[in-house]
């Protein structure tokens, strides 16, 4: 929630203000209803300001009234409001009494009113609603009584209760301070130029070479040098990560809006989250298939589907290597049960994983959300996994979630997309990488499609590490290899219905509510598609499983109730052919997305798709119902990459 990006260092052709501005840019997703830049005049040595609410347009139209600024040291924010209505006023950054000091802040300091009766008392004037605006007061107060600003914004980090990631600047030494407890900060140094910012997003425009803050650590930059210390003053050491993103993924390269650019880079992100870590070798080298040229070559061994021994020998080819995960068989059979903590999309990737994980390990697994969890009395064992799913790494519900498993000493280990990121400092068990690169639009796809795959991958691996634990369902390993090879080219395929999807919405975009329903696996895709459409087209819309709808949403259907349907070629196709006859024989409109034929007569719509395996079905699925609510959206007109209300990382409770 909120980004925060700072800039101190000289730069040719821009000012500290459009490195900050531009940072803004790439961190809008963490927050929109106003935003605010705090810069040190060089030639009027002192902090100007600019805040404004509304989105970050409104701040770059103001500076860009301004004559082009001289100016070498810059803080900038952009808030998804917490405390304190999104005004002018309310926006960061918030300055002291003196004028001397700005600060911005991420997070929530839960003792601000108790600061800030303090501070009132000793005579400083607050001008916002905010928590935030104690921080800049209470570092002049320990200026005052005589503190360099490196000292006073330690003893502040060390008297403030919460979450928070700070930058403060201060106008005497020209510097600025970085402090994280809670949300996340990176830096990257690039010569005498320093760059600081809620995610590496904005950093990879410099340079690929970043530090993660960790907690309770404060970095200042004065002169082109940069300490790192502790709260408690100790010098820290800090190792520089790589980072592998691609600078040019994060534009929106031609398309309408990056949620649209996002679905469509899918293909190639699912083939980055499994094209290094699947082999599958039967025996000889020349029998190891080359991922990377996608090439298969064809089994020499027979094959019997009958005996679980004969599955196992030729399981045994599929080779799976996740990098970094510390998990090892003994963990898995000692451990009585498997716990997937996720929020939001992420949390219905969990549930589609925990079918994964039950028919390729037969293990069970119960799937929490974050919020609810903390304040469950849910019994933990130290032999439990947990497996946070998330596609930020920063959002505290889950973070929080697994410190309380961590706590009891359960094994911990995660999905995510962001390198550094808070929950990697959790995994205890290591951490697997979705690979999908930065994701800018809000509601989330490349990152959820990836989340899928890596489930997948964990299930193999687990499968794998046990030593083979029977799964629900025979699994043929070189079928399954096979499937995950032609998956992105399937990915291609819906791709390129884009314009029937297109028509499709066309048909439905002035609907009130729309019915998601699916079976088995199947059901966490039909939320997840109600899910899309509800966050960018603001229509509301359910998603079931199938066989419930007659235990209630059958009431809601009539001719002014759109249900899609996710159908598939199983044992469950008749069942949820007998609810699409239920829905038309109530005059509900029924658009069924199949991967084979239906014999339906009277639907009103279907969406083809490419046939894969069960476990897989979902990453192909999902993607019709992404098209379809981007084009909804984009239909009626809204705001598909920021929509209301919504902030990509949810980085407080
Ligand atoms: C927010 C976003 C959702 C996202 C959820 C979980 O609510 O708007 O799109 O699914 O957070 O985010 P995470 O980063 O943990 O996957």
């Amino acid at each position: 929630m909120c980004g925060i990006m700072g800039f101190s260092g000289n730069l040719k052709n821009e000012s500290s203000v459009g490195v900050v501005l531009n940072g803004l840019k790439s961190l809008e997703y963490r927050g929109y209803d106003s935003s605010g830049i705090a810069y040190y005049d060089n030639d009027d040595r002192l902090i100007k300001y600019i805040k404004k609410s509304g989105k970050l347009i409104n701040l770059s139209n103001e500076f860009s009234c301004i004559a082009p600024l001289n100016s070498d040291v810059a803080i900038g924010h952009i808030r998804w409001a917490t405390h304190g209505k999104p005004t002018d006023e309310n926006a960061h950054p918030h300055i002291d009494c003196s004028g001397n000091i700005a600060i911005v802040h991420n997070g929530i300091i839960e003792n601000y009113a108790a600061l800030k009766n303090k501070l009132i008392k000793k005579g400083h004037r607050f001008t916002t609603e905010t928590d935030s605006e104690v921080i800049a007061h209470l570092i002049e107060d320990y200026i005052s009584a005589g503190k360099s600003f490196y000292e006073a914004v330690r003893l502040t980090s060390c008297e403030l209760l919460g979450a928070f990631a700070v930058l403060a600047l201060d106008a005497a030494s020209r510097s600025i301070a970085a402090v994280k407890f809670g949300p996340p900060l990176v830096l990257a140094q690039k010569g005498d130029n320093l760059y600081v910012a809620s995610d590496i997003s904005p950093l990879i425009e410099y340079t690929n070479d970043v530090i993660f803050l960790k907690n309770s650590e404060i970095a200042c930059f004065y002169d082109g040098k940069l300490d790192i210390t502790t709260f408690k003053g100790k010098k820290v050491n800090k190792t520089i990560t790589k980072i592998d993103w691609d600078a040019s993924r994060a534009a929106k390269s031609g398309f309408s809006h990056f949620m649209q650019k996002e679905i469509f880079e899918q293909p190639a992100r699912i083939l980055d989250a499994f094209s290094s870590r699947v082999m599958f070798n039967e025996g000889t080298k020349d029998n190891v298939i080359n991922l990377n040229k996608i090439k298969i070559k064809r089994a020499k061994k027979g094959f019997n589907e009958n005996t679980q021994n004969s599955f196992n020998e030729a399981f045994a080819g599929l080779d799976i290597s996740l990098e970094g995960l510390k998990l090892t068989k003994n963990d898995i059979v000692n451990s009585p049960k498997i716990v997937f903590i996720a929020c939001g999309s992420s949390y219905y990737a969990s549930l589609a994983i925990k079918y994964m994980m039950e028919t390729i390990c037969g293990l069970s697994v119960i799937v929490e959300y974050g919020s609810e969890f903390r304040y469950e009395n849910f019994p933990i064992s130290q032999n439990d996994i947990f497996v946070g799913i998330s596609q930020s790494g920063e959002t505290a519900d889950t973070n929080s979630a697994l410190e309380v498993a961590k706590a009891k000493r359960a094994k911990i280990l995660s999905i995510t997309n962001v390198p550094g990121s808070q929950i990697t400092g959790l995994s205890n068990k290591g951490v697997i990488y979705t690979h999908a690169g930065p994701e800018v639009g809000v509601a989330s796809t490349k990152a959820f499609t990836t989340q899928l795959l890596c489930g997948l991958l964990l299930a193999l691996y687990v499968r794998e590490k046990s030593g083979f634990m029977p799964g629900y369902q025979w699994l043929n390993p070189r079928n399954i290899f096979k499937n995950l090879v032609e998956l992105p080219k399937k990915m291609e395929k819906i791709l390129f219905m884009d314009e029937t999807l297109k028509d499709i919405a066309k048909k439905y975009y002035k609907s009130s509510n729309f019915l998601y329903l699916g079976r088995g696996i199947l059901y966490p895709i039909a939320l997840e598609g109600a899910l899309k459409l509800k966050e960018i087209s603001y229509i509301h819309a359910e998603g079931y499983p199938a066989g419930e709808m007659k235990h209630g949403p059958i009431a809601l259907v009539d001719e002014n109730m759109p249900v899609l349907f996710l159908l598939s070629n199983n044992m469950l196709s008749t069942k949820t052919i007998s609810n699409i006859e239920e829905v038309k024989a109530r005059g509900g409109r029924v658009i069924a997305v199949a991967d084979y034929e239906p014999e339906i007569d009277g639907l009103s719509d279907l969406i083809r798709i490419p046939e894969t395996l069960e476990v897989l079905s979902p990453v192909l699925y999902t993607v019709p119902l992404q098209l379809f609510a981007y084009h909804i959206a984009a239909l009626k007109g809204t705001d598909i990459d920021q929509p209301r209300n919504l902030a990509k990382s949810v980085t407080v409770e």
